[in-house]
């Protein structure tokens, strides 16, 4: 409270009074409230949770530190359930308990702290979860995927797409029900973003332009974009400086601005509105090469990480 300490204390004084004056179960209401809006703040409350649910499975969104997201992934048939990045092992635990799913493995993207950092912690919690991922950096790991390997959150299909480059170990995890056309969604970790794509820490624009244009491009345009951090609005401002005449970045832009102002997560957007605004799945676009004096997609790709990698919207 260290507001109570300056000017407004005033205030806080009167504000404290009135609360103390209100019948008790209301005034203990307010008092938690309070608590729990700091606790947010401390751990970083960035958003709310946000619960969707389509034909056949359901994802959670649950919001983590400063601007992360884990995903709890579950197949409405069998209440089987799988953790993506599960960085808050207490916020997955709470969730799994509410929701009454069984969770049974944890797949995780990168070995990064903020999307790993939580896998031994969720596993003395809950023992016996498979922990997939692509990286022997990665704790608690159990099975090691490669690109194309396949499993079951019950009834729904996995398939791991190997996307090295902000990592050399990335993984995206594609998800689909069962039956051919029904939902699919996919969870791109810090390679895709909304908007944008994950730093090349340990890999080239090569390996960036194979993930985005060769890999993720190619799934079904209607597949939904869950990805590892809320960087969207950040994102389309450099999306717009790329494209100043793209109507598709602005309306997005709008959309994103409305979002955020209630507190909403912008996740998931679909594999085909990323390739309408999105500068890095675009990098074949004469407008986009144009932008980067560049006549190649991987020069341009190469090109626009690198202007962004110091872009201050
Ligand atoms: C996928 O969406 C893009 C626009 O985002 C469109 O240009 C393309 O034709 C679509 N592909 C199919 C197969 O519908
Ligand atoms: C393209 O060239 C112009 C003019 O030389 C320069 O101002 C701009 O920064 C270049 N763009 C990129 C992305 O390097
Ligand atoms: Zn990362």
């Amino acid at each position: 409270m260290k507001d109570a300490s300056n000017g407004n204390s005033a205030i806080w004084l009167l504000l404290w009074e009135v609360i103390n004056s209100l019948p008790l179960g209301l005034s203990q209401g307010i008092t938690k409230l309070y608590f729990q809006a700091l606790t947010w703040k401390q751990q970083g409350f960035h958003s709310i949770q946000e619960h969707l649910e389509y034909n056949k499975m359901d994802v959670k969104i649950l919001p983590a530190l400063q601007d992360n997201y884990m995903y709890l992934i579950v197949d409405k048939a069998t209440k089987e359930a799988a953790i993506v990045d599960p960085v808050e092992p207490n916020t997955v635990m709470k969730a799994v308990q509410e929701h009454g799913v069984k969770l049974t493995m944890v797949l995780t993207t990168h070995h990064h702290w903020d999307h790993a950092g939580g896998n031994e912690n969720l596993v003395k919690m809950q023992p016996g979860l498979q922990v997939y991922g692509g990286d022997d950096r990665i704790g608690a790991l159990t099975t090691k995927v490669k690109h194309n390997t396949k499993f079951n959150i019950g009834r729904l299909n996995v398939q791991c797409l190997f996307t090295p480059c902000h990592t050399s170990g990335h993984i995206c995890y594609f998800v689909t029900a069962p039956e051919e056309g029904e939902d699919s969604a996919v969870f791109t970790g810090d390679t895709l973003f909304l908007g944008g794509c994950g730093r090349f820490f340990e890999g080239t624009a090569d390996q960036m332009h194979h993930a985005l244009i060769e890999v993720l491009s190619r799934l079904p345009n209607e597949t939904k974009v869950f990805c590892g951090h809320e960087y969207t609005l950040q994102n389309l401002k450099f999306a717009l400086h790329v494209e100043p005449e793209n109507e598709n970045v602005k309306e997005k832009i709008s959309w994103s601005k409305q979002r955020r102002q209630e507190g909403k997560p912008t996740v998931p957007s679909t594999i085909a509105e990323e390739k309408l605004y999105n500068p890095f799945m675009r990098v074949m676009e004469p407008a986009v090469m144009k932008h980067a004096n560049k006549t190649e997609p991987i020069e341009t790709m190469k090109a626009i990480r690198l202007e962004k990698d110091s872009f201050k919207g």
